[in-house]
């Protein structure tokens, strides 16, 4: 997948990508959001393999950039029933909260309908992220559901998800 916006794109992970994808992934302030305060402590060598299973049928790392830099990342998988689940991290905070998201969002969630052939998206956040409720709900998310204490974070902690899905009509594009 390669999309373009303006000063945006959304590109395919490449290998290329391992070495920056594992300083996020270990970076418990990048990833405390996930469930992982202290970061995953994943080596190189194993993101270059889990890019290494990426296919655009099934699930699919995507790096963010901004003015041609890399700042953050996202991610499709194929649900079956033309449904996708995906994520996204801005993990340079430097630029959250900059209208980057939700125009990153747009871009992957138009091209999965238009292009993709999915009818549905899925995602699921914590219940104490209420900015990244807001931006799925601008978008046109509708909340289906709250799993309380469904999960424990890595310090055993236990969290909240709260559970939303979108269809192609649904979609707000302006
Ligand atoms: C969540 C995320 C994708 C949003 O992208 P972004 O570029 O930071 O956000 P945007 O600038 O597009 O939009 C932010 C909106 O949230 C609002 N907002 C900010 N903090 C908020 C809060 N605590 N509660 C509710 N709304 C909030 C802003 O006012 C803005 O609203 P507006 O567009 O109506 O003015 C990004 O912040 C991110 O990747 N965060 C870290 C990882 C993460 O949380 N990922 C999602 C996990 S499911």
């Amino acid at each position: 997948m390669y999309l373009e916006d303006d000063n945006l794109v959304i590109r395919n992970a490449t290998q290329h990508d391992a070495e920056t994808l594992c300083s996020w992934w270990n970076d418990g302030k990048v990833m405390n959001h996930a469930g992982f305060p202290n970061g995953l402590g994943i080596t190189k060598q194993s993101v270059v393999e889990q890019l290494a299973s990426d296919d655009d049928k099934t699930h699919r790392r995507l790096i963010l950039e901004v003015d041609s830099v890399p700042v953050g990342e996202m991610n499709y998988r194929n649900k079956g029933n033309r449904t996708a689940e995906i994520g996204i991290k801005i993990c340079n905070f430097e630029k959250q909260e900059k209208g980057f998201g939700t125009r990153f969002l747009k871009m992957l969630i138009g091209c999965l309908f238009d292009e993709e052939g999915y009818e549905k998206i899925i995602l699921d956040t914590n219940v104490k992220n209420t900015r990244a409720q807001h931006v799925y709900e601008k978008l046109g998310f509708r909340e289906v559901g709250t799993r309380v204490d469904s999960w424990r974070n890595q310090l055993g902690e236990l969290q909240s998800s709260v559970d939303y899905e979108l269809t192609k009509g649904e979609l707000n594009r302006g």
